[in-house]
């Protein structure tokens, strides 16, 4: 008896609650960390990740450069402030409206536009074009990847250079705990200088490559509680070296190099990072094109560098 109207309240709560907590998920799920780029940038702004790199590929470019998914500006204001001239897409409409009042703080105006990366249509063509900070690996589908490197290869100058990272996939992130609120990050509050904290959660789908998180930031108050918990979700696709220069091939790049780091390492570890660098042109092509540039020499330098050891470059043959 007791049993079988716990069972109608039951159903009764679950006819109720259900729906709410669907509704929630829902929600939730459409949340991603991009949706609001104050906040993000309360975690992120600080970062100097890949910066130095982009900066000097920036400054070596001797032509426009187009920042992809360029978020709030981590890397485009930099380059700004160097003197550089730099586009920007990105999809988050949140994301570029941050940017743009970050840079009119400043006195700059940068052409911006709300885009995907996987089918973004401009009318410039680039002397660079960069994708810091593991944006590329937001696209899920092989159309998409191959979608945003000829999008990427289309946009470029004769000779013209696409740089980007993305993390690799190597035993410790794949077999990582799942459904484990893991600290990723703390900061302080630039404001309040009270501690910023990042948790994520992830899980993981072997088969498809993919890495869905649940990312919490919590601001904790001056007490050292939890004040607030803001929630968001965001799903990336892992991506190996040699999947890397398949995507690199069917993208119709000349040339390309996959190293394991900022600072052009041989990829030979799984702990090491991924970065990519490919011309839409033999780099060697470029004093045809562009006269002996400041670009097209550093360009030339770093392609006959890799030329070093052939395992990290590859070309296309077709
Ligand atoms: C990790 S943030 C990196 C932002 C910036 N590149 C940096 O270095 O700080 C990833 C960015 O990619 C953008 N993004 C995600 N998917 C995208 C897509 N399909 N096309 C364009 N931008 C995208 C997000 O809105 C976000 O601004």
């Amino acid at each position: 008896m007791i049993g079988s109207s716990f069972s109608l309240l039951h159903l009764a709560l679950s006819a109720i609650i259900l729906p709410l907590m669907l509704s929630v998920t829902e929600t939730e799920t459409e949340t991603t960390p991009y949706d609001d780029a104050e906040l993000y940038d309360v975690v992120f702004e600080q970062l100097d990740y890949g910066l130095d790199y982009y900066l000097q590929l920036a400054r070596a470019a001797g032509g426009p450069i187009l920042d992809l998914a360029c978020g709030t500006g981590r890397v485009m204001l930099p380059c700004l402030s160097a003197g550089l001239e730099v586009d920007g897409v990105d999809l988050s409409a949140s994301m570029l409206a941050r940017l743009r009042e970050k840079a009119s703080a400043k006195g700059f105006q940068p052409r911006l536009w709300q885009a995907s990366m996987a089918s973004f249509a401009l009318e410039r063509r680039y002397a660079l074009i960069m994708i810091p900070f593991n944006a590329f690996v937001h696209n899920l589908t092989v159309d998409d990847q191959i979608g945003t490197l000829s999008r990427c290869r289309e946009h470029l100058q004769p000779g013209g250079l696409l740089a980007f990272d993305a993390f690799f996939p190597g035993t410790g992130i794949i077999t990582a705990p799942e459904n484990t609120r893991v600290l990723e990050t703390e900061v302080l509050h630039p404001k309040t200088g009270l501690p910023v904290r990042l948790f994520d959660t992830r899980s993981f789908d072997r088969v498809e490559q993919r890495q869905f998180s649940k990312v919490e930031i919590e601001m904790i108050d001056s007490h050292g509680r939890v004040a607030s918990t803001h929630t968001s979700h965001t799903v990336v696709r892992w991506i190996y070296k040699t999947e890397m220069e398949l995507l690199m091939r069917a993208s119709g790049f000349a040339q390309w190099g996959i190293f394991g780091g900022f600072d052009r390492r041989a990829l030979r570890l799984e702990t090491d990072g991924m970065v990519v660098e490919a011309w839409n042109s033999n780099p060697g092509h470029v004093r045809g094109h562009q006269g002996d540039t400041a670009s097209g020499q550093e360009h030339r330098a770093i392609a006959e560098k890799h030329d070093v050891d052939k395992r990290d470059v590859g070309r296309n043959n077709k």
